[in-house]
């Protein structure tokens, strides 16, 4: 028998199989039977090289028209089989599994809380531990250890949400803390130095809302104590900060500012993601948008916590937290992230 006749028979009794199959682990070995590697096809287009060039030709292309012809006819047969064994399944069991799943929506993490924990993660590169603190606050913790007495014109600047204000039978005056300073004292009075800690959480003031101001946000504070530390240092980890948040090429501008609870005292901006520095409505035409305070802690409130300032220095900062997804997605009104509306948050 010629090659080619081969061929034909071999097609024949292959379909022939073919259509006697009803089930996949059949089907399987009808592949194996037909195509694998030592199936009588196989061996035909191995053989082709002892064959002369017409032989070749005239072979070659018949046996590799076959193996087209019974890898096709495979696929179908598969599908129809698949097809058959969902119909019967959806019959029995009153069910169609061929149907899409049902949608579940995904929940995500809110763009603050996503940006906090970035932040957290560079300090926490750098060596600071991550600790919380209570919202609801003493007095004592969030203004007068941090030298802001009773009448100092700092309290002006954070307009307080008064829980109690202590004025009956010697009870301590509460408040919902007003930033997030009051945990370099509570940290300070229980850990001895060298310690590194940076403190996010909710803050409160009593302030009329819009597009910049709403009366709860949230801070992060940092804190560094340990013997010789100086502003070269904290300049350097706030620098480091930025570079790794905002990128290398983003400009920063440290300068002199007043803390009643640092000393020296100073502030941070960086260069305005929209105009990049020549002055536009995000940043109020200066170019500059503060992100942060900052300073070296004060001697009086570290000999408060019976830290000797003689031995050890520290320094302090504390940065508005929203302000930065807001520079870094363009987001122009703060109210957005609190609304729930969310077209606006699933966009995190
Ligand atoms: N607590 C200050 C505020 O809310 C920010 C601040 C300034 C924190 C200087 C600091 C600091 O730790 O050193 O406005």
């Amino acid at each position: 028998m010629s090659a080619i006749q081969q061929l034909e028979e071999l097609k024949t009794t292959a379909l022939a199989e073919l259509d006697e199959i009803a089930d996949l682990r059949r089907l399987a070995s009808w592949r194996v039977r037909y195509l694998g590697k030592k199936s009588r096809l196989t061996g035909i287009l191995r053989g082709l090289a002892g064959l002369s060039l017409e032989e070749k030709k005239a072979v070659g292309a018949a046996a590799n028209k076959l193996k087209l012809t019974l890898e096709e006819g495979f696929e179908q047969w598969q599908q129809a089989l698949r097809d058959k064994r969902v119909l019967a399944s959806t019959e029995k069991e009153g069910i169609d599994i061929s149907l899409p799943g049902r949608f579940q929506p995904a929940g995500r993490l809110h763009p603050v809380t996503q940006v906090t924990a970035e932040i957290n993660d560079i300090f926490i590169s750098m060596g600071f531990e991550v600790v919380e603190g209570p919202e609801v606050e003493l007095d004592y913790y969030n203004f007068e250890a941090l030298n802001i007495p009773r009448e100092h014109p700092a309290r002006d600047t954070m307009a307080t949400l008064w829980v109690d204000h202590g004025t009956d039978g010697g009870q301590q005056p509460m408040l919902l803390r007003t930033h997030t300073s009051p945990m370099q004292i509570r940290v300070m009075e229980k850990v001895p130095p060298p310690l590194r800690i940076v403190v996010p959480g909710k803050v409160y003031r009593y302030e009329a809302t819009d597009a910049t101001h709403i009366p709860m946000f949230y801070q992060i504070e940092g804190l560094a104590v340990d013997k010789g530390i100086t502003m070269a240092d904290l300049k350097g980890t706030l620098y480091e900060f930025a570079r790794r948040f905002f990128g290398e090429d983003r400009r920063v501008r440290f300068r002199c500012d007043y803390f009643p609870f640092v000393e020296p005292g100073a502030e941070m901006a960086i260069e305005c993601a929209v105009c990049r520095g020549s002055g536009c409505r995000l940043c109020g035409s200066s170019g500059w948008i503060e992100i942060l305070g900052a300073g070296m802690v004060h001697p009086w409130v570290l000999e408060r916590v019976n830290i000797d300032p003689e031995i050890y220095s520290g320094f302090a900062f504390g940065m508005g937290i929203e302000r930065i997804p807001m520079l870094r997605y363009g987001v122009d009104d703060i109210r957005l992230f609190y609304g729930s509306d969310l077209r606006f948050l699933r966009q995190f």
